[in-house]
């Protein structure tokens, strides 16, 4: 539906896009993940008709938005955008907020505030309020039914749950991906948080420095990320050396089915942590080799393991689902679920 090819922008000398390049189905949703300063608002000013790039293509549902030769006005695009913050104004009370942009006559627009209302659950009496005397979750959903006011195809989102608290920010972005879906608009969120992004997402883009280093399904670039950077950006990530071929990576941790099987040689691979699964070994077993607890770092459901081995070349922190009996010195086994992934040199 919507599809960008080889964009790129340059501020003065400085290039923020990069040859960026993707496609986004309809009524889907794509999450574009990466640190701040990275581009994304570049990208969704763009995508919106608030920027020009300095080249490539934009085409919607078959209609060029933007090349060599077209520029289509951001009024003219039907893609609604949430901006980063102070997306409402002050001024208006709320009810006037979301019937900014409407063309119809005073009641039809009366009647289209109430249905807009509704569809972000919020309460019509709201609408008498000025923006500061409702909640930041009330002003997000203010701010999405304004701009689903408007009808749009495609919705840009730019870090809307990021003033938001956790518990609040969880039940907000789960109303809206659900509203979205509802009314079959698809849409692109822009965020730097990863817990966000894989749950919100059914296609990921990440972005670094102005270019996408990984585009797939949240369970694809959590679990296969392509090199270390995008693996840690993502979440906890352990990582180390390994043997690769014959489809096994062979290292401290043993033998590993490797998710790549043409992959040979000295490699870094990644595992998560929740792959690693610690449990107590009967010390009646002497075993000089065994793997020791060295530290435990509680912080109430998960903790960290600092675990340690006389064969290992360093200790490797694994965080973990807490357990009661956890204590220094104590001597675990570690099993493996799962692929090892392996990283691109
Ligand atoms: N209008 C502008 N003029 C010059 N530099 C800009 C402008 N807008 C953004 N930048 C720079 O472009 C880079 C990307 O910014 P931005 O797209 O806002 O990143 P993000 O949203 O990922 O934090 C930053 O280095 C920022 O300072
Ligand atoms: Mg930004």
């Amino acid at each position: 539906m919507i599809e960008l090819s080889n964009i790129s922008k340059k501020f003065g000398q400085t290039p923020v896009l990069e040859n960026l390049n993707l496609m986004v189905k309809p009524a889907s949703r794509t999450v574009i993940v990466g640190p701040s300063g990275s581009g994304k608002t570049t990208l969704l000013r763009i995508l919106a008709g608030f920027e020009t790039p300095d080249s490539g293509r934009i085409m919607l549902s078959g209609k060029t938005l933007f090349d060599e030769n077209t520029f289509v006005p951001a009024h003219q695009r039907g893609i609604g955008f949430v901006p980063q913050e102070g997306a409402l104004f002050p001024h208006m009370k709320v009810g006037d907020n979301i019937a900014y942009g409407l063309h119809g006559s005073k009641h039809e627009n009366r009647r289209r505030v109430a249905e807009l209302m509704e569809l972000v659950s919020l309460d019509s009496q709201l609408q008498h309020h000025w923006p500061h005397e409702i909640s930041g979750g009330q002003q997000q959903r203010v701010a999405l039914a304004r701009a689903l006011a408007q009808e749009p195809v495609l919705m840009l989102l730019d870090e809307p749950f990021s003033a938001l608290d956790t518990g609040l920010r969880a039940a907000t972005r789960k109303a809206t991906a659900e509203l979205l879906a509802h009314a079959g608009v698809a849409s692109i969120l822009v965020t730097h948080d990863q817990h966000e992004a894989l749950s919100f997402a059914s296609q990921i883009a990440v972005i670094r420095n102005g270019r996408f280093t990984q585009v797939g399904s949240p369970i694809e670039v959590y679990s296969q990320p392509v090199d270390e950077d995008t693996a840690l950006f993502l979440g906890d990530a352990l990582i180390f050396s390994a043997q690769v071929n014959g489809g096994f990576a062979h290292c401290i941790l043993g033998n590993i089915p490797a998710d790549n099987p043409q992959a040979a040689g000295e490699k870094r691979i990644m595992l998560r942590p929740e792959q690693v699964i610690i449990s107590a070994l009967n010390s009646d077993a002497e075993n000089l080799n065994a793997v020791t607890i060295s530290d435990v770092d509680f912080t109430g459901y998960l903790s960290t393991l600092t675990l340690s081995s006389p064969v290992w070349p360093a200790p490797l922190q694994v965080k973990t689902i807490s357990q009661q009996n956890w204590r220094v010195g104590m001597p675990v086994k570690l099993a493996i679920n799962g692929h090892a992934c392996v990283l691109a040199d």
